[in-house]
């Protein structure tokens, strides 16, 4: 980080204050000493001038509509790539060879089993649970399970939780489906890769063999990797404050689980989906565009808009590709609610009120519709998300706990509300 200097004033001081260039992107000024030389907070809530800390892993240039892992370009990883090899590049830095990748994959899918015990844990949930509410409850009981990779000081231990993790995430989503819907739990099997692996745990049943389909199993593992990561996101930056305590691994990925389930952030999926179900038909989409440009109504375009995307998601581009991939292999001809989607972005990217405001469609747009015609119900939309951001939410923790500089997040506040008062007994007030 090259050195120099911001002059701020404050009253009648000069207060300087150091700037560092990353290698790309914005320059940042360290307001690390603001407090100690002029006894003042900056105020930034929703953190949109803020960068919480120094990464390496992924870059977001948010007006040309970039997304790179480790420098590589999403369209490339999701086009040449699968999901193992970029859990690798986000988790090691580089691209695996051939010996390692295949040494990676090996150890990834010899760690998909979940403790035996683990199931008993899933039926003291209701049936009908939400299947989000399932996984953040398991994945915080895998610290009750995978006690010996709890210890974040010991390198192996970290290394084994995070294989632990990306591994069991799929099962862990599956059972919950499975549940869900009253059916018996399917094992994973050796002999199937990630994404294959996930489709069979969640469809197959035993009164019949189950056929992955190439087609979807590829299709599902490129949703994975355009989940996988994306720099400080809410439920990251949950992660990465969780991690700053000590906690364990599997307790902060369960918080950054909670907080991707969000309507405003992994939650939007399920929320978009609904949406669309909602409209039904593209002449009922003016009325929702007037709803979302409304400002006495909470209502809005789901899937639309990214607080640093200011331009098209690179992500929603591969996604909406995948979608029509996935609905031609299904035979399915005229989905009523891709023709309202494709309308709907049609007339949402000519709208003043759209343009204006720089909203294009973000990752969440085009996935319901294609887990949709997967098979997946919408309540298992950010369960997905879940699964394949935990590569990223790992590697983000990884990275934070091997800062030498790490130090507990803890932010300060405007404070308005009461200055000292005396207690008053309850017969005086
Ligand atoms: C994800 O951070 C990440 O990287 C997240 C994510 C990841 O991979 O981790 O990319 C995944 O969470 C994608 C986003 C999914 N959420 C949605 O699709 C929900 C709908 N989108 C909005 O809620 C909103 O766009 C956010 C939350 C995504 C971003 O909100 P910001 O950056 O805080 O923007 P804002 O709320 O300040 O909006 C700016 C203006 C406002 O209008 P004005 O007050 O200026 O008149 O744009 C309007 C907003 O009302 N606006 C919308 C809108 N999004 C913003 N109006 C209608 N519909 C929308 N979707």
């Amino acid at each position: 980080m090259s050195a120099k200097n911001a002059t701020i004033t404050v009253g009648n001081k000069n207060v300087d204050l150091p700037m560092y260039d990353g290698t790309v992107g914005p320059t940042v000024i360290d307001i690390g000493k603001l407090l100690a030389q002029t006894g003042m907070f900056t105020f930034d809530p929703g953190f949109l001038s803020t960068a919480s800390c120094e990464s390496k892993i992924t870059y977001i240039d948010g007006d040309e509509g970039i997304l790179l892992h480790r420098g590589y370009p999403i369209e490339q990883l999701a086009e040449h790539g699968d999901y193992l090899e970029t859990c690798y590049l986000l988790l090691y830095g580089e691209l695996p060879t051939k010996t390692q990748k295949a040494d990676f994959d090996y150890r990834i899918t010899r760690h998909t089993m979940i403790h035996e015990q683990m199931a008993q844990f899933y039926r003291g949930f209701r049936r009908d649970a939400h299947p989000m509410a399932v996984v953040v409850g398991c994945v915080g009981a895998l610290s009750a399970f995978y006690h010996d990779s709890t210890d974040i000081n010991d390198p192996h231990q970290r290394m084994v939780a995070s294989m632990r993790l990306i591994a069991k995430m799929p099962t862990i989503a599956a059972m919950a489906y499975k549940y869900n819907i009253g059916q018996p739990f399917v094992y994973p099997k050796n002999d199937l890769d990630y994404a294959a692996n996930f489709l069979r745990m969640c469809f197959a049943v035993p009164c019949e063999e189950y056929k992955v389909n190439p087609v979807l199993a590829r299709a599902l593992d490129r949703i994975f990797i355009l989940h996988a990561d994306h720099e400080q996101n809410a439920s990251t930056s949950t992660v990465r404050l969780a991690g700053s305590t000590g906690a364990n691994p599997f307790a902060c990925i369960a918080a950054g689980v909670a907080a991707l389930w969000g309507p405003a952030h992994g939650g939007a999926n399920e929320i978009c989906l609904r949406m669309l179900m909602e409209i039904g038909t593209p002449d009922r989409i003016p009325h929702f565009i007037a709803r979302a440009k409304d400002k006495n109504d909470p209502f809005r375009l789901m899937g639309f808009g990214h607080r640093v995307y200011k331009n098209f998601d690179p992500r929603a581009k591969i996604m909406q590709k995948t979608c029509h991939e996935v609905l031609a292999e299904l035979g399915i001809k005229d989905d009523p609610l891709l023709d309202v989607a494709m309308e709907l972005e049609r007339i949402a990217l000519h709208d003043e009120y759209f343009i204006e405001r720089k909203l294009y469609p973000n990752v969440d747009f085009y996935s319901g519709i294609t887990l949709k015609a997967m098979g997946f119900p919408t309540t298992m939309f950010t369960v997905l998300f879940a699964a394949a951001r935990t590569v990223g939410w790992i590697a983000q923790w990884k990275e934070m706990i091997e800062d030498p500089n790490q130090k507990i997040g803890r932010p300060r506040q405007l404070y308005t509300g009461q200055t000292s008062r005396d207690y008053a007994p309850i017969g005086k007030r």
